[in-house]
């Protein structure tokens, strides 16, 4: 277990996840919305902490993401910026934040980095958002692209489903790739796509891209909550579970309710 602790806390940069990509060196981003666990994650050395809008489904209990407001992604951020030392701390902008105008979005980045202390953004979309992406970088913010299966976009694709299998999408995908870094992104997050298109778009960028269902890329991110098995019913195939927390967590809960019930809890070295 202690193996696991980091010991090198300096501060994961930009310049640090682009040289990563350089050097060959893989990147391990994961998602985090609160203080507690953000320090756990930190410690075990994750690069890149995402407060990603998934909060809406796994802390909110929303069927989507897009009921997530700015105020409440700017909550779940400090609460994790709070908590993190050495990873690079990077937050999803929620839908309807940067989709209606230019100046909106602008506007709302600037918001989020000035109330929540992360290091970065996260945007959904390629050509749709171009301007709105170099607004951001201009006013001095790092971006971070999604492309792929971008979930704000859910009603429009209809489903869950692995995305740019067709020629046409796959095609967009690499142009939408190539201008998110011709925009100045530091690192792309490729959803749910066929591993060989990943591939092809990791040779094309210098920046990193990083996958979730996308096969091998520069670097992976997963939810927490799925990768911890703390939701049994939510077993894609890309994810890989490395503890089933659903299991220990009823079983700690469930004798904690037997020993109120029967009096066990608390003894007398527990008790004043
Ligand atoms: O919100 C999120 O958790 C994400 C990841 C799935 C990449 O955007």
């Amino acid at each position: 277990m202690a193996g696991y602790i980091v010991e090198d806390t300096k501060k994961i940069t930009t310049q640090k996840v682009l040289q990563m990509k350089k050097d060959g060196k893989k990147i391990a981003m994961l998602t985090c919305y609160d203080y507690t666990t953000a320090q756990i994650v930190d410690q075990a050395g994750v690069d890149i902490v995402l407060v990603g809008d998934s909060a809406s489904n796994v802390m909110a209990g929303n069927a989507t993401t897009l009921p997530i407001t700015i105020d409440q992604m700017i909550y779940h951020a400090r609460s994790v910026a709070r908590g993190v030392k050495r990873a690079m701390v990077v937050c999803d902008m929620p839908f309807g934040t940067y989709q209606v105008s230019r100046e909106d979005g602008i506007r709302n980045a600037v918001r989020m980095m000035a109330e929540s202390g992360v290091d970065a953004l996260k945007l959904e979309g390629g050509e749709e958002i171009i301007d709105t992406v170099r607004g951001i970088i201009n006013a001095g913010i790092p971006v971070v692209g999604h492309l792929g299966l971008t979930p704000q976009s859910i009603y429009k694709f209809g489903g869950y489903g692995v995305r740019a299998k067709e020629d046409a999408e796959a095609e967009k995908l690499i142009r939408d790739a190539r201008l998110l870094e011709e925009a100045g992104c530091f690192a792309i997050v490729l959803e749910k796509i066929p591993a060989g298109l990943s591939k092809k778009v990791c040779r094309n960028l210098t920046i990193p891209v990083i996958g979730i269902g996308a096969g091998s890329a520069d670097g992976q991110v997963l939810v927490i909550q799925d990768m911890l098995g703390m939701n049994v019913s939510f077993k894609p195939k890309f994810l890989r579970q490395y503890a089933q927390l659903n299991d220990v967590m009823t079983d700690a809960i469930g004798q904690y309710v037997t020993d109120v019930k029967s009096g066990d809890f608390p003894n007398e070295e527990e008790s004043y």
